[in-house]
């Protein structure tokens, strides 16, 4: 496991001078947290005035092994002294290595590589476009509180008006229906029909996981009826939740469930570690829909990018830290689940597979009734007090999505901090 090295102190009280550069120079779109970090060191974060964090978040669910790892940069340097980008014109070993690798981690089929989550899932669409164009099929079937980026196809792909407010109209051929509600899946499809996209385990929504009944009615739905399964593993994938996908390990104890397989899966976040790198791979019998000219991206795949990513599942595989993820997150969420019993009026539930786990607060918090802010916010910002990072999720829930190499250790202190947090909310 990672050797963390304890960085220099840096204490220079700045923060409103970083927020002032913000205010004036940066597009205000995001509602961002009052931190404004200098460094960070394998699950650790430090602010500018010097105070140290325990990072449950991971830039959501993206610096899969950590802050400053040394074997990334290690990669990021030896790569970018050979070659940084030749563009998707010519031919490289890094982007073959990768394609392959994932191949290998999915099934036979082959893989598009892009910049970003939103851009994987734009690949997917296009992909459904084509596979249903002939006949006249271009409808994609998703899901409510589903969230799948923010581009204006990704907005109306997303199960939640919120994203969509001010940007209509949507792009055409979205729908949404209720999630691990099959029926409503089935009734939804019409002739115009040509694929369903789903998260193994909604992310943005809340942290909740497909059923396995779901994910196997799916697929028989989509054989019946001609369609593409499409699975968002943007937040979910990349040994998150102990396997390499989610569907794999919801899957794994179930009759029949080592012989499902989409049709299409997006990846982003874990799979550069903080190095912006996303795609998509699709199974074989679909993987020459988008042939010469027409899908492309200028950055898909660098070799920098590639370089970085072949790296990342080296180590993880290397220190077993699927393993690592399912281990030290049944222990996580075995402690929240305790902590939800002996704190009933403030934990709800506790929600999750493997590194990716929700705690939903109860709705009625005292400490929360008449603010500005939603209770998952108020939350996190009571845990960032308490020297701990995780990710708000709509009005209830905050996330743990950690680096997939935390240590035990370290989810016993995040758990102390974590209750610390939740002790003061007893009304
Ligand atoms: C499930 C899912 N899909 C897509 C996206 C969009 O990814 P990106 O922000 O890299 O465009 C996200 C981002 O949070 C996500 O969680």
């Amino acid at each position: 496991m990672k050797e963390i090295i304890p960085p220099p102190s840096i204490v220079r009280n700045d923060v409103a001078a970083v927020q002032a550069l913000f205010q004036k120079n940066v597009v205000p779109c995001y509602a961002r947290f009052d931190l404004a970090f200098s460094h960070g060191a394998g699950s650790y974060l430090w602010d500018i005035t010097g105070k140290r964090y325990l990072d449950l978040g991971a830039g959501i669910a993206v610096c899969c092994l950590g802050h400053a790892n040394p074997e990334i940069t290690e990669a990021l340097v030896e790569q970018s002294r050979r070659l940084v980008h030749v563009s998707n014109l010519y031919y490289q070993e890094p982007q073959g290595r990768l394609a392959q690798a994932l191949v290998n981690l999915l099934g036979p089929g082959k893989c598009f590589f892009c910049n970003s989550g939103a851009e994987a899932n734009e690949g997917l669409f296009k992909l459904a476009r084509k596979f249903g164009h002939d006949e006249g099929r271009f409808e994609i079937i998703t899901t409510l509180n589903s969230f799948h980026g923010r581009t204006l196809a990704g907005i109306a792909a997303t199960g939640q008006e919120k994203v969509k407010k001010g940007f209509e109209p949507m792009v055409p051929g979205f729908r949404h229906v209720p999630y691990n509600d099959l029926e409503a899946m089935r009734a939804a499809i019409s002739p115009a029909t040509a694929a369903i996209l789903i998260e193994g385990i909604q992310g943005e929504g809340g942290i909740t996981p497909a059923t396995p009944e779901y994910l196997l009615g799916l697929r028989r739905l989509c054989d019946e009826k001609k369609l593409l399964l499409l699975i968002d593993s943007v937040q979910c994938g990349h040994f998150r939740s102990g396997r390499f996908q989610s569907y794999q390990r919801i899957l794994e104890a179930v009759p029949g469930g080592e012989q499902f397989i989409p049709d299409g899966i997006s990846m982003a976040k874990s799979l550069g570690g903080g190095f912006p790198i996303g795609a998509f791979w699709v199974r074989e019998p679909f993987a020459d829909l988008l042939s010469a000219g027409t899908h492309a991206t200028t950055f898909g795949g660098t070799p920098l990018g590639c370089a970085v990513a072949l790296k990342i599942l080296e180590v993880v595989e290397r220190e077993q830290l699927a393993q690592n993820a399912r281990t030290v997150g049944n222990y996580l969420k075995t402690e929240l689940l305790n902590l939800a019993q002996r704190y009933p009026g403030v934990i709800k539930s506790v929600r999750g597979l493997g590194l990716m786990i929700g705690i939903e607060l109860e709705p009625n918090i005292r400490a929360f009734a008449n603010q500005e802010k939603t209770p998952a916010i108020g939350f996190v910002n009571q845990l960032h007090a308490a020297g701990v990072i995780t990710i708000p999720s709509g009005q209830h829930v905050t996330r743990l999505l950690p680096p997939l190499n935390l240590r035990r250790t370290e989810a016993e202190e995040g758990l102390k901090l974590i209750e610390a947090a939740v002790a003061q909310l007893v009304p």
